[in-house]
């Protein structure tokens, strides 16, 4: 059994954080075609499967609602109950080319999307021992990390762009995960950059700054017209910033 690499990306809302998950997984399936690859939408927001052209299917929502009608009628402990959730998942996640996805679903209601987090969290604990590789494509905040949800992530990668409130935002995240988060590695990918001379004026506190991307027009064009990072062209600056901050972390 070999422990997975898990990789989140956390930051600000609109920074980039889903085309740069989806990115991750593009390069991690061209690299490890034989290893276990698993991405995870865990944005309630819902947008990496778009990015990766594949439907979002069964989410881990579903399946808590389909377990918590059946709990009541179950003597079984909470162990059970993890390991028929996991076992559902596996069989309900998405085998794709190269990867398996799951999205964690929109709760209609703010307790449930505790309920859901918390089972996101065991989940993963879970998930560890059958794959190489998870991205987690986080939800924008403080949240999940406040909530204990990515606990098990062993590489941080904070997004933001040139903005202050980007910038404060990712060292506030590294705050919280400096004390509920046992990563082995973090590193910011700052993108979005119009200009490189503004890079002057980032400051990333103590996050080490791991790659640099600029704004690209064909990002924009494809996330208008819904097409999937695979299309994007290699020479996508997207692809090469993202290689760039998983070489620096020593995942490529
Ligand atoms: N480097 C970039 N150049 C141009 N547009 C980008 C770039 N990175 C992301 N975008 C666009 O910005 C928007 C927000 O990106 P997204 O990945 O959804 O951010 P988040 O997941 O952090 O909310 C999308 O329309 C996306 O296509
Ligand atoms: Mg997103």
């Amino acid at each position: 059994m070999t422990e997975a690499k898990i990789l989140a990306v956390a930051g600000k809302g609109g920074v980039g954080k889903t085309s740069i998950s989806a990115a991750m997984v593009r390069l991690l399936v061209r690299a490890y075609p034989d290893k276990r690859i698993l991405a995870i939408d865990a944005d309630p927001a819902v947008g990496l499967s778009t990015a990766l052209g594949v439907d979002p299917g069964t989410t881990l929502d579903d399946i808590r609602k389909e377990i918590t009608g059946e709990v009541t009628e179950r003597t079984g402990g909470v162990s059970d109950i993890l390991e028929s959730v996991k076992g559902r998942l596996l069989d309900a996640m998405q085998h794709l080319s190269g990867y398996d996805f799951f999205a964690i679903g929109r709760p209609e209601t703010a307790g449930c999307y505790c309920a859901v987090n918390t089972y996101l969290r065991q989940v993963i604990s879970l998930l560890i021992h059958d794959y190489d590789y998870v991205v987690v494509d986080s939800e924008a905040g403080i949240e999940q990390v406040n909530r204990r949800v990515l606990e098990k992530v062993t590489h941080l990668i904070f997004v933001s762009d040139a903005s202050k409130k980007g910038t404060q935002v990712i060292q506030t995240v590294k705050r919280v995960a400096d004390e509920l988060v046992m990563y082995e590695r973090c590193g910011a990918i700052i993108n979005r950059v119009t200009d490189p001379s503004v890079m002057d004026f980032v400051n990333t506190g103590d996050i080490p700054i791991l790659a640099v991307i600029g704004e690209d027009a064909e990002q924009t064009e494809f996330d208008i017209l819904g097409k999937s990072v695979f299309d994007l062209p290699e020479r996508a600056d997207i692809l090469r910033g993202t290689e760039e901050a998983l070489r620096q972390m020593n995942i490529l």
